[in-house]
């Protein structure tokens, strides 16, 4: 409770000023009227998603929209016939886009390579004959791990275009978690690279995925992507050069007729357990959902240039770096690197350099930039930008402001887009026209109808906290959990009846926008970054000083929660600093450099449930000083 209404007393107190969108953004926006389209749609969404999918190419039509008669198992397009990859790239060959710039890719170092779509094309269909020519069919899963490089796009591609499962792990990732989710999705060929670079220094790939493989012995194969100079192990008898693995091949492949239906990708999310969810979409809906949202939100008119600055590991790399920009012929920028490398300026140099039009981006980063102060965006026009966005976790105010004023200019309005690697595309947003408020995302996009509610699932008043939840279905939704549709009803579709459960805690204000709190569940969010607590927990225990451990997000100012852990140690373990570091260690070791670790603190009981279940909320309250009030629930 309290965490809910000290946020609305500062919404409510300082947030509620509007920004309303020049006359510019006004004219040139595709739906110019905000609130009259969500009327307009809010009676019949599946008719809205109806008319959306005319905007992608059906081998064949469909012959229903909408199939609810297996819930929560719900179908879109039912008898339809597309292909994901056929749409984001052969239907432009067609057309004049075939000699538009695809893909826009810069490193770290300032090394920069184009694609025209064409040629993206020719090299998407090497990599379907190579792949066809290895044995991989319709219904394989093919693991990837690899750096923000165009070839995992290419990569990707293929595995659509003849209608296996790509299964992206971010780079970030250790080689457990790499082995993890080989081992969940039984891929059979891993896509890789010898290294990426991050700060000036090379992440060794290749080392990490060959660790993973030695664990997985459905991996025949891995490819490997010469992105730096660095010397890697190279096993002739199961590594190939990418460039020798697609050597010979011929530049055209049919594109597999897909159902609607048929999944596409598998992309591994945290969850409350220590399992990952393998969260598995399909060709025909998801298409639909991340082509509409990505031209609503963003105002695509057809020559846009977009940059998504997160990972193609990410879901909002998917949908936002890839598929969407693709789906709308439009050329995507990729990034491999840090926003401060050589200078704090590198972000506003990008957007600069290529004349990029929308930039989405995290409340992370934009936090990361403030710190270095106003000096540097004020030494860049970036007058090619139209609309800026943010995804991952909630936007503060003040970065907000800060965004708005210093790298929108005051003339950018900024979507805030809340939704899930489960939505696959963006739920909760403003559009270009409407008018906005600091840190808030807004309404829900046409065709959706999300709700604030209790436990009982009963709509809560304006001001008051609750679950976030989605009262209808929507073409892009999450089908299953790979190998494990309890879960997928279970973790979804059961928690409140007849809705779905998005795990986050919101409330509206007064003229209905949504504020969104964060999670509800045992989910972190860190730099943007989604963890299960239960995954660094049994990180911790799996150190043979450990007893059992509990592991809570606090507050950070730059990565919004970071990770404090509270650690029980075996009898006569002498609690040391040195033991702390070696336990961080671990954890990287585990999980990937992604779950920060903040704070460890030796304790020698933890607050439980009678059940057993570890109290995090009490950690919680007793670390931020909160009252305890009642520890059965958040809200
Ligand atoms: C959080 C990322 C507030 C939320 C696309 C959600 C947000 C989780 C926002 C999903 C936003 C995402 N405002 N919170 N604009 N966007 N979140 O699966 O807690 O990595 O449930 O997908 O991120 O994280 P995921």
């Amino acid at each position: 409770m309290s965490k809910i209404n000290r946020d609305l007393t500062d919404v409510l107190l300082t947030s509620q000023k509007k920004y309303y969108p020049s006359r510019k953004i006004l004219k040139q926006a595709i739906v110019k009227d905000y609130e009259k389209i969500l009327k307009e749609t809010v009676s019949d969404p599946i008719k809205f998603w109806e008319e959306a999918a005319r905007d992608v190419e059906w081998f064949r039509e469909w012959d229903k929209v909408f199939d609810n008669s297996n819930k929560p198992f719900f179908k879109w397009f039912v008898g339809g016939k597309t292909n994901l990859a056929y749409n984001a790239l052969d239907r432009h060959i067609k057309t004049k886009t075939r000699n538009k710039t695809a893909i826009i890719w810069e490193d770290e170092t300032g090394r920069t390579r184009k694609y025209k779509y064409i040629e993206v094309y020719y090299e998407v269909n090497k990599i379907v004959n190579a792949l066809r020519n290895n044995g991989i069919k319709k219904g394989d899963r093919v693991a990837i791990y690899m750096p923000n490089i165009p070839e995992i796009a290419f990569v990707m591609l293929a595995c659509a275009k003849m209608g296996v499962m790509h299964s992206v792990v971010y780079a970030g990732f250790s080689a457990n978690a790499l082995a993890d989710r080989i081992k969940d999705a039984r891929a059979k060929i891993l896509f890789t690279a010898d290294g990426s670079f991050r700060r000036g220094k090379v992440i060794n790939l290749k080392e990490i995925a060959d660790e993973a493989v030695k664990k997985c012995r459905t991996i025949k194969k891995v490819v490997v992507v010469k992105n730096n100079k660095k010397k890697v192990n190279f096993n002739p008898k199961k590594d190939i050069w990418y460039k020798d693995f697609i050597k010979g091949q011929s530049c055209e492949a049919e594109a597999a007729p897909m159902d609607a239906e048929d999944p596409a990708f598998v992309l591994y999310t945290s969850g409350t357990t220590s399992k990952p969810k393998g969260v598995v979409h399909v060709h025909g809906g998801y298409q639909v959902g991340v082509l509409r949202t990505i031209k609503w939100v963003f105002d695509l008119h057809g020559n846009e240039i977009f940059w998504c600055t997160a990972d193609p590991g990410w879901i909002t790399g998917h949908s936002y770096i890839i598929y969407g920009p693709l789906l709308a012929g439009i050329t995507t920028v990729m990034y491999e690197g840090v926003p401060d490398v050589p200078q704090p300026d590198r972000i506003y140099k990008i957007i600069q350099k290529y004349k990029i039009n929308i930039l989405y981006t995290a409340p992370t980063l934009i936090r990361a930039l403030m710190r270095y102060g106003t000096k540097w965006p004020k030494k860049y026009k970036m007058s090619s930008l139209r609309i800026l966005g943010s995804v991952g976790e909630p936007i503060n105010p003040e970065a907000w402001k800060w965004y708005y004023t210093y790298i929108g200019k005051k003339r950018c309005p900024i979507m805030d887009t809340w939704w899930q690697t489960e939505t696959g595309m963006n739920m909760i947003t403003p559009l270009p026209a409407a008018p906005l408020k600091a840190g808030s995302a807004c309404k829900p996009f046409p065709g959706i109808i999300a709700d604030v509610v209790d436990k009982k699932g009963k709509s809560v008043l304006a001001g008051k906290g609750g679950y976030l939840v989605i009262r209808n279905q929507w073409p892009s939704m999450i089908r299953t959990i790979f190998n494990n549709p309890e879960r997928y009803i279970k973790t979804y579709w059961s928690q409140i009846k007849g809705v779905y459960f998005t795990g986050d805690v919101a409330f509206r204000d007064k003229d209905g926008y949504f504020w969104i709190q964060g999670r509800a569940d045992d989910v972190l969010k860190i730099a943007g970054h989604r963890i299960g607590t239960a995954e660094v927990e049994s990180a911790f225990v799996s150190h043979p000083k450990v007893v059992e451990a509990g592991v809570i997000g606090v507050p950070d100012k730059i990565k919004g929660e970071v990770i404090k852990a509270f650690v029980i140690l075996k009898e006569g373990v002498k609690a040391t600093e040195e033991l702390k570091k070696e336990l961080k260690k671990q954890v990287r070791k585990t999980l990937g450099p992604i779950a920060v670790i903040k704070d460890i603190e030796f304790v020698d009981k933890l607050p439980k449930t009678r059940s057993g279940k570890i109290m995090r909320r009490v950690l919680k309250a007793k670390e931020l000083g909160l009252p305890l009030g009642d520890t059965s629930s958040l809200v």
